[in-house]
């Protein structure tokens, strides 16, 4: 079995870091003004009352179809302890992350693997499955399943957890279920990738109130910290919809430049809709790159692919190009 609980930040340390899915660009001011002043309440145990609201407000949804979580990471492991799962499936490829902390409750996990182009089939996943785990936008693949398509998994009993930690990548956020109130159905969000925030540990659950209750009941007391549940609030203010369009879009254009460059190298990859990209570029690559200090994820590690992929992180354009330039150097 892979290691499920390997991520690309190690990959990265010392490196060019094209492993890592945070936006690279420096952190709006507002955000940091927030962040600076929640230190001042830190010295009372932390209320994620105000983030909870804000996050309503923000998706149009009641405050208890609503967590705070410490993370999307955290929500994993709440969506693992919710209930005796008796054939929980995590449709991959896919962020292993779910299915690890599954594993680590003591669940035995059905992985459906989709083969490329890597799209939703709901008739793959088993009838008698009661929990489905997939992302949207998908990490590794960049896949965006149509909502309808995920409205289908449902059954009754069932419940459907939406990994949407990508979805603020996409413009306009088109098929996110985080506003449409479904029942037996959880979206997890994440401020990490899209405020560059992964030392924070800030995100949320949304969805259907009976799960949101029984994973708020599993969740470690006191788990989101005062500064995380300012990152929430602000990062759900209107100022913050405007610097999101406005990165949804920069992080389009730079991922552009990055697909015209690997399609002028004859390099297959899939089309992507978030801030990375996936490549098959032949075994020997990812490795032949680290040599040349250059970090991208390798893909191995994910169920379904195998070591000719490698995924690559959306960066500026210069960055991009130092990439390129090492992939047209290779033998
Ligand atoms: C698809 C996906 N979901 C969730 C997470 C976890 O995000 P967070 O930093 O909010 O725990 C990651 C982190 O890499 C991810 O790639």
């Amino acid at each position: 079995m892979v290691d499920l609980r390997h991520h690309g930040d190690v990959e990265a340390r010392g490196m060019l870091d094209l492993a890592v899915n945070v936006y690279d660009g420096p952190r709006p001011p507002w955000l940091d003004a927030a962040l600076r002043s929640s230190l001042g309440e830190v010295g009372a145990y932390p209320d994620p009352s105000a983030a909870r609201a804000a996050v309503a407000a923000h998706h149009g949804r009641a405050e208890e179809e609503v967590l705070v979580t410490a993370g999307a990471a955290e929500a994993f492991t709440l969506v693992a302890r919710l209930r005796p799962w008796r054939r929980p499936v995590v449709v991959h490829p896919q962020f292993t992350e779910p299915h690890a902390a599954l594993e680590q409750a003591g669940h035995e996990v059905t992985a459906v693997l989709l083969p490329e182009p890597f799209t939703l089939d709901p008739a793959l996943v088993p009838d008698d499955a009661d929990l489905v785990v997939v992302g949207n936008p998908t990490n590794p693949t960049g896949v965006l399943h149509p909502a309808v398509t995920l409205g289908a998994l449902r059954r009754p009993g069932r419940l459907v957890v939406v990994d949407e930690a990508f979805m603020d990548c996409v413009p306009g956020e088109p098929e996110s279920l985080a506003g449409v109130p479904l029942e037996g159905v959880v979206v997890l969000r994440s401020l990490t990738k899209h405020w560059g925030i992964p030392g924070i540990r800030a995100g949320y659950v949304v969805g259907d109130p009976d799960a949101v209750a029984g994973m708020a009941l599993a969740q470690t007391p006191w788990s989101v910290g005062t500064t995380a549940a300012a990152a929430v609030v602000a990062c759900t203010s209107h100022e913050a919809a405007r610097e999101a369009t406005r990165r949804a879009e920069q992080i389009r254009d730079w991922r552009e430049h990055l697909e015209k460059g690997l399609a002028d190298l004859g390099v297959h990859h899939r089309p992507a809709t978030a801030s990375f990209v996936l490549a098959q570029v032949g075994g020997g690559v990812h490795a032949a790159l680290r040599e040349r200090r250059i970090a991208v994820r390798r893909a191995d590690t994910f169920p379904g692919l195998d070591g000719t992929w490698i995924r690559i992180a959306v960066r500026p354009p210069d960055t991009t190009d130092e990439l390129l330039r090492a992939l047209r150097a290779m033998p």
